[in-house]
């Protein structure tokens, strides 16, 4: 079912390399039906916005079926499109569209774990002689407990949600192991046949044309078959990141996804593996050509600075800090493996509210942070809405919340822990995932024209004067300033394939860096920060400006405004 003349290069080309990548979260892109949520469809019916924004790849968050308890990360059947975002056949006619337009589409694949109503996992639980009876982990209380208690977990584990890791099933008289909700069981990769389900899922995916998956949580998918019990944190339970988050096995197991699905066929695929945890020195061994496990993962310390030890408790992030990660990164990975590039996802707040000012410098940062973001070494995501500068919810009380992982935490802080509201409210308005879940604002129209119905969480309210429709065309917008940043991308070869350097300026709010490539040399000096800052003299050199966040009338070359960015080539 591919569609012929798209996707498939006879060689093991890297086409990703100069892609930019646009992610779409469906249950909040477009509705197209009414009913308040984001639907195939909706996507086919807003593939000029995404083409015109210059993007080469979309993936999509999954649209599996799925009883929705994470919204579609828990999925109960890999090979069937969830009523709630259409059918099969829009799905097909959605990379038939996606194609015709000469881009690609990737697959959320979400294969830690399944859905608790997966069938693999329904007759797993209901008997230890059935075939999927090893597909997952199931383990006997520890011994001399009372089974079901708690205490009598096999270990310490604590969830990612909340509460404990394991979950007791009196109909098998065992507990199983989920790494995140009790609804979302792991599944047992040590176990042969696990695998080869997953390999002929995804071979079913590829054949029908899809260019490549975004692999969640990929890294956990390899556990020290001892489970041992980890080092207590602040919630009581052990964490158990030490004995899964790069397990025995994990180089395996991607060895042997990349021989059996990959190898077999011609062409090349984007894969990109999501890895919370992973270091510089695993990632490059991950993203290495040579092995070929992946294109790229996703690294998760540019966006673990604001917080301390656990997401909930914030810290402030420091313009170094920033700095400092990022071009670790890019110089770890600069020769051999390879980054994807991202502030946003359906997971984070979003980074103009966080790491820039969404209230006085709200288009400066915002476009300052994407051009430091676009002009690095790596494949560049920009999650939906992103491209307009959309901000944090803002929402005001716990009933506006949808996401199970906010709700979890807040029923333990105020709940269990008695902490006041207001404070776990103001928690929440900052680190909800929720944050990047409100509705794509494409006007001003009362459900911000992401539906006519009542949508599934809060539209913000700032959609009156922040939305597509506000900056399309419109010049020194947002969007047209991704646009021209994606473009530059695509002209100057030294934005892929560049040498990245720092530069030292000197200055704190600096961020500045070069990329060479041949005879060209590409310098960004960016302030990230809400106070103006003197140039020196060296940093003043006269050579061609290729993009600007500040209009001429307002720069001066002895000095960057707040969230003033350049961008030189010589
Ligand atoms: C990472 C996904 O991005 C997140 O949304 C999800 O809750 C967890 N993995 C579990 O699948």
């Amino acid at each position: 079912m591919a569609t012929p003349g798209v996707g498939r290069s006879p060689d093991h080309e890297a086409w990703w390399r100069s892609a930019v990548v646009y992610q779409i979260y469906p249950r909040s892109f477009a509705d197209s039906d009414g009913d308040g949520v984001g639907d195939l469809t909706g996507i086919v019916e807003h593939l000029d916005h995404i083409q015109e924004l210059g993007i080469d790849v979309i993936w999509l968050s999954p649209v599996y079926r799925s009883p929705q308890r994470d919204n579609g990360y828990d999925v109960s059947d890999y090979q069937a499109v969830d009523p709630l975002f259409g059918t099969l056949e829009d799905l097909d006619r959605l990379l038939a569209a996606v194609h015709l337009r000469g881009m690609r589409l990737i697959m959320d694949l979400v294969v830690n774990h399944t859905s608790d109503q997966h069938p693999w996992f329904l007759a797993s639980r209901g008997s230890r002689d059935v075939a999927t009876s090893g597909w997952y982990f199931w383990r006997d209380a520890r011994p001399g407990t009372v089974p079901g208690e708690p205490g009598s977990e096999p270990n310490n584990w604590g969830s990612s949600f909340a509460g404990s890791a394991w979950t007791w099933a009196p109909e098998r008289g065992q507990y199983y192991l989920h790494l995140f909700s009790a609804s979302q069981p792991d599944l047992n990769w040590d176990n042969p046949e696990t695998r080869e389900a997953v390999f002929t899922m995804m071979d079913w995916w590829l054949d029908r044309g899809v260019d490549g998956f975004r692999m969640d949580v990929i890294n956990f998918i390899s556990k020290d078959p001892r489970l041992p019990d980890g080092p207590l944190t602040r919630d009581g339970y052990g964490d158990g990141m030490p004995y899964f988050s790069h397990g025995p096995r994990i180089h395996a197991y991607l060895a042997e996804m990349k021989s059996r699905v990959f190898d077999p066929r011609p062409g090349s695929y984007l894969t990109v593996g999501e890895m919370p945890g992973v270091t510089p020195e695993q990632a490059r061994e991950f993203t290495d050509r040579d092995r070929g496990q992946l294109a790229m993962v996703f690294q998760y310390e540019h966006v673990s600075l604001d917080a301390d030890g656990d997401k909930w408790t914030q810290r402030r992030m420091s313009v170094n800090d920033l700095r400092d990660t990022l071009s670790r990164w890019q110089t770890a990975l600069g020769d051999t493996g390879w980054n994807s590039l991202y502030w946003n996802n359906h997971d984070q707040p979003r980074v103009v509210s966080r790491y820039g000012n969404d209230a006085t410098y709200w288009r400066e940062s915002a476009t300052a942070l994407a051009t430091v973001l676009h002009l690095h070494r790596g494949t560049p995501y920009v999650y939906q809405g992103e491209e307009i500068g959309m901000t944090n919810a803002e929402f005001a009380g716990i009933d506006d919340y949808r996401d199970i992982e906010s709700l979890d935490y807040y029923a333990r802080a105020v709940g269990t822990h008695r902490e006041d509201v207001s404070v776990v409210l103001d928690t929440l308005r900052r680190r909800s995932r929720d944050n990047a879940r409100t509705p794509m604002q494409w006007s001003a129209a009362p459900g911000a024209g992401f539906t006519t119905g009542s949508p599934w969480i809060g539209v913000n309210a700032n959609h009156s004067w922040l939305n597509v429709a506000s900056q399309r065309g419109v010049p020194g917008s947002i969007y047209e300033y991704y646009r021209a940043l994606i473009a530059l991308r695509h002209r100057l070869p030294a934005v892929v394939d560049g040498h990245f350097a720092a530069v030292e300026t000197g200055r704190d709010q600096i961020y500045a860096f070069r990329r060479h490539l041949g005879d060209t040399a590409l310098t960004v000096y960016a302030n990230l920060s809400d106070q103006p800052v003197s140039l020196d003299r060296k940093d003043r050199l006269a050579r061609d400006l290729v993009l600007a966040n500040y209009p001429a009338s307002r720069r001066d070359p002895d000095r960057l405004e707040p969230w003033e960015v350049r961008v030189y080539v010589r």
